[in-house]
């Protein structure tokens, strides 16, 4: 088992040298499960590749435990990798493919058996173990290609995207069954997705990527409450983050966010924080997830935190509805509220937002400002 280091690793691809990885400096602790996530070209498969040894190191170092690895052939980093494009074997029967890394470290035969009929059940693929992989449909392939990769207990895990082409039941499944291998072997794993659930629901960490560049590592709770930057706040969580426009006003010592069509109160932490970066006057951005905005009890009234607009239409969902509001911004207002509709769409709507939950941004760095 193995921490792994990122040391300034760059990776510059082709003639033209574009950047497809930058400046990427991590420490995956030993036994963790970190993921990877962001959006697609964002350089996850790129960065484990790079670990693996499958792609040169364009600058920068890695380790592993503390063997530099950048001139280390992949057969001798002791990983087991998960292809985001499987690449099994085509002329060899399920059986084979993920008996295969076994027989090339000369296990005894019943050992390799074991292995491969416990893996095969676990990802319910045991009654196809005699078909050749174009036998198979796409997820059952990739559950294969699964297999190869944890039959045996490496050194380090790596998997990309290891689950984008099954349903989503089967996913939910997979998904706690690696998180159970996780847990009884504790090899230290880099799991890469662009589907944020599986990264929230997975990752005791959670690395969030965009243009090559890392733009936050945390714990999903911190990704999700206190994003870094409107990037991250916008890719992580569904229906995204609301983002309003608007100016901070000072009135009668309270300082308030408006807008062309409502005022909101901040709280005294929110002013506290905001009264430092000087930014009266100044355009500023607000963002409110569709969860923390409530619609308004009959007859009920407080100014302080209400906002109206026309409901432009409404999402049934199951448990809840998304409701999609138009207050003259950029993007209607989504709030994510249970059944039962409140209005006709086309009709106007109040609602109150939780300014407790609201998170202000710089609008040209887009950054945090209330930390
Ligand atoms: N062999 C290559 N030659 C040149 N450019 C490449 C090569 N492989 C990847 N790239 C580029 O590097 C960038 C990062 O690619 P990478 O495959 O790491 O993205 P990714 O985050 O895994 O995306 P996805 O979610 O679509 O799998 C992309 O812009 C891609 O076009
Ligand atoms: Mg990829």
């Amino acid at each position: 088992m193995a921490n792994i280091l990122f040391n300034q690793v760059y990776k510059r691809y082709g003639k033209y040298k574009e950047i497809a990885v930058s400046d990427f400096n991590l420490t995956v602790e030993d036994t963790e499960f970190i993921v990877l996530v962001g959006p697609s070209g964002c350089g996850k498969s790129t960065t484990l590749r790079m670990l693996a040894g499958l792609e040169d190191v364009s600058d920068g170092e890695i380790y592993i435990g503390d063997n530099l690895v950048n001139d280390i052939p992949p057969k001798d980093r002791d990983i087991s990798m998960v292809f985001q494009n499987y690449a099994l074997y085509p002329n060899m029967s399920v059986y084979e493919n993920i008996a295969f890394g076994l027989r090339l470290r000369k296990l005894p035969k019943h050992e390799i058996d074991l292995a491969v009929k416990r893996a095969a059940r676990v990802l319910e693929i045991e009654n196809f173990l005699n078909r050749k992989p174009r036998e198979l449909s796409g997820g059952q392939r990739q559950r294969v290609a699964l297999g190869r990769a944890i039959v045996r207990t490496p050194q380090v895990f790596l998997m990309d995207e290891p689950l984008s082409n099954l349903d989503a039941k089967l996913r939910v499944q997979m998904r706690s069954e690696i998180i159970n291998l996780h847990r009884k072997i504790e090899v230290t794993t880099i799991y890469v997705t662009h589907d944020q659930i599986e990264a929230m629901t997975m990752g005791d960490r959670v690395v969030v990527m965009n243009r090559g560049i890392i733009q936050q590592v945390d714990s999903p709770e911190m990704i999700y409450n206190k994003p870094v930057n409107m990037f991250v706040a916008n890719f992580i969580g569904n229906p995204p983050m609301n983002f309003i426009e608007g100016k901070l006003q000072e009135r009668e010592g309270q300082l308030e966010f408006h807008t062309n069509r409502f005022a909101l109160t901040l709280t005294s932490e929110q002013a506290h924080t905001l009264r430092k970066h000087n930014l009266l006057d100044r355009a500023i951005i607000m963002g409110i997830r569709p969860e923390h905005i409530h619609f308004m009890a009959e007859g009920s009234e407080d100014a302080e935190s209400m906002v109206t607009g026309i409901l432009q239409f409404n999402e049934f969902v199951g448990s809840d509805r998304y409701y999609h509001i138009d207050i003259k911004q950029e993007r209607p207002l989504v709030i994510r509220a249970s059944e039962g509709v409140r209005s006709e769409d086309g009709h106007a709507i109040s609602a109150l937002i939780n300014m407790n939950k609201a998170l202000f941004f710089h609008k040209d760095t887009e950054m945090l400002l209330t930390k």
